[in-house]
């Protein structure tokens, strides 16, 4: 198995925290995290991983105060107009996640034009979920089930886990092998629940806009020295018998 995850999960949390820390508004915290983001890019395309998601925006978070959530808005639309040129000449395919509807129109006609941009980009698939959760993700997907069921065209019996599996969002990537919080919360916070199942989770104190490349250099490390095995034992996994008792 490789040792290098080939899709990586992450929560960007902390900005808020470390605007406080030098007395300064939330907004600019979020500003700096912005300046982040890129550098995770070149990580992920510098080490070879194919898939990076990246928590930008959760469901919850639209019940911040309005002027945080207002400029969070004009942030996320100022990086839709800045970095998606840049982002398709390195041949970065980006996509989006979440409940579109609850977006301006701006924003939502810029997060449909970046995807049609770059969708033939393959070396590096980079999922933003924004106005995202994953009870919304499962709900959604129970949702599209329910249809097909409603207009006669499956049973209900037929349902299990491979075909909800194939209606939650990233349905065509392989599942999260390592999903990475700054901040130094330890909890999910509504991401990816189903695809999180069997995903190494890594937790660090660094806050978003500081962290670096040794950073999840580190987090690929001890990713490397883990042994997943999704159950089984660890002969199983290692491919060995284990040794006989009476031997
Ligand atoms: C993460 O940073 C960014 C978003 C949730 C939009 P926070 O804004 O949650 O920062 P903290 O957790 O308050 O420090
Ligand atoms: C999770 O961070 C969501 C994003 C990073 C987008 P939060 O800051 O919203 O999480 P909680 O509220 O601390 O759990
Ligand atoms: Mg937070």
């Amino acid at each position: 198995m490789s040792t290098i995850p080939r899709h990586l999960a992450v929560i960007m949390d902390g900005n808020g925290r470390w605007a406080q820390r030098r007395r300064r508004p939330r907004m600019i915290g979020h500003r700096a995290g912005a300046r982040t983001v890129n550098l995770c890019i070149d990580f992920c395309l510098e080490t070879g991983i194919e898939a990076l998601t990246l928590f930008a925006f959760s469901s919850e978070n639209w019940g911040r105060p309005e002027d945080e959530v207002g400029a969070l808005m004009k942030l996320f639309l100022g990086a839709l107009e800045r970095e998606v040129d840049e982002l398709d000449r390195r041949g970065v395919r980006i996509r989006f996640i979440g409940e579109r509807e609850r977006f301006a129109e701006a924003i939502r006609a810029r997060m449909a034009a970046a995807e049609v941009q770059t969708a033939s980009n393959t070396r590096l698939h980079l999922t933003i979920a924004a106005s995202y959760g994953g009870r919304w993700d499962i709900a959604q997907a129970a949702r599209s089930l329910a249809r097909d069921v409603a207009a006669g065209r499956l049973d209900p019996e037929a349902i299990d886990e491979t075909l909800l599996a194939a209606r939650v969002a990233l349905a065509d990537l392989p599942a999260p092998d390592l999903f990475i919080r700054t901040g130094g919360d330890t909890r999910v916070s509504n991401f990816l629940l189903w695809q999180l199942a069997y995903t190494e989770l890594w937790f660090t104190e660094t806050l978003w806009p500081e962290l670096d490349a040794a950073t999840l250099r580190r987090a690929l490390e001890d990713y490397a020295s883990r042994e997943r095995r999704f159950g089984l034992t660890g002969e199983q996994v290692a491919g060995t018998q284990p040794r006989e008792n009476n031997e």
